[in-house]
């Protein structure tokens, strides 16, 4: 293969002004000035991939795209989808110890759970949760408990739903944990990890652009939105927070990432403590 194949495509100051709107107006990222050379070498594969020889006629086919696949594919290939089991671990004490013992209390009557994963990734997050819950509910299986797991982007919701990680990536999981929710394929080195299936019964995952109407009435016990609204201006952060407040049920609980705060947005949450907080 000639090393020319592999180079970056030219994109101009003007072209990657056209690529950040359309992807600001199509999913809310905000990408600044210091991102041009992140989505250049991002995008060239996709453009090689279709046969584009330029950024301006890519950007013409994605003008025409009347059926928001190429938006999806481009999202897929520039968006940042780092995640981990059990990230952020004080969290899960926290829902652990804190808020599922409430929401237990509180629906004790309809025996009804919701959490929302809110940008799930490759589902690291809300099998944590299921986890979780799982491990702290006495009885779960006398509970209508769910977990619904969103995200815009079908690559890694596919990886979500399979549900099937390599051994590095479980090291997270602490062995008694991993042995109780995970079997095991694979002979030493290529050995994989796959959730059992009532864990996966539990959730469910689906696409979702945030920036879009939501299907879901609610009211949800618990949402995680964390290490996504990062990337969004202040005005949709705070749009959407708002939009989290109202599905919430009373007590609810809100988990941003642990770079993130309400703090600036106007909003009705309590805050609770960093990166908590709770609808009154
Ligand atoms: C860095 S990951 C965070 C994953 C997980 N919540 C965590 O904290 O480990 C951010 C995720 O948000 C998703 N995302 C970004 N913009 C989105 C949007 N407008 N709607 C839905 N998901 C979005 C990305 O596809 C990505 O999977």
């Amino acid at each position: 293969m000639k090393s020319s194949v592999l180079e970056s495509i030219n994109l101009t100051d003007s072209q990657f002004r056209d690529v950040a709107t359309l992807v600001q107006a199509a999913c809310g990222i905000h990408l600044h000035d210091g991102k041009k050379e992140l989505v250049k070498g991002r995008l060239s594969k996709r453009l090689r991939h279709l046969g584009f020889h330029s950024f301006q006629e890519y950007i013409g086919y994605l003008r025409k795209d009347s059926s928001g696949a190429e938006i999806t594919a481009m999202l897929d290939a520039i968006s940042t989808n780092q995640t981990s089991f059990f990230r952020e671990a004080e969290h899960f004490a926290y829902l652990a110890d804190k808020v599922l013992p409430g929401v237990v209390s509180r629906n004790a009557g309809s025996k009804r759970l919701r959490i929302w994963s809110a940008g799930c990734s490759s589902g690291e997050e809300p099998y944590s949760i299921a986890i979780t819950m799982c491990e702290s509910i006495a009885n779960l299986s006398a509970w209508d408990a769910r977990i619904l797991a969103t995200d815009i982007s079908t690559r890694v919701l596919a990886h979500a739903a399979q549900g099937v990680y390599d051994a590095e990536r479980v090291q997270s999981v602490v062995p008694k944990l991993r042995n109780r929710h995970f079997n095991s394929t694979g002979a030493h080195s290529e050995r994989r990890y796959e959730a059992k299936s009532n864990l996966k019964s539990m959730i469910q995952f689906a696409r979702l652009n945030l920036m879009e109407r939501w299907p879901m009435k609610g009211p949800f016990d618990t949402i995680f939105c964390r290490n996504v609204m990062i990337y969004f201006d202040r005005p949709t952060r705070e749009r959407l927070v708002g939009r989290y407040y109202d599905l919430l049920a009373p007590g609810g609980t809100f988990f941003v990432g642990h770079s993130e705060s309400l703090t600036g947005l106007k909003h009705q949450f309590r805050y609770v403590q960093p990166t908590v907080y709770e609808k009154p």
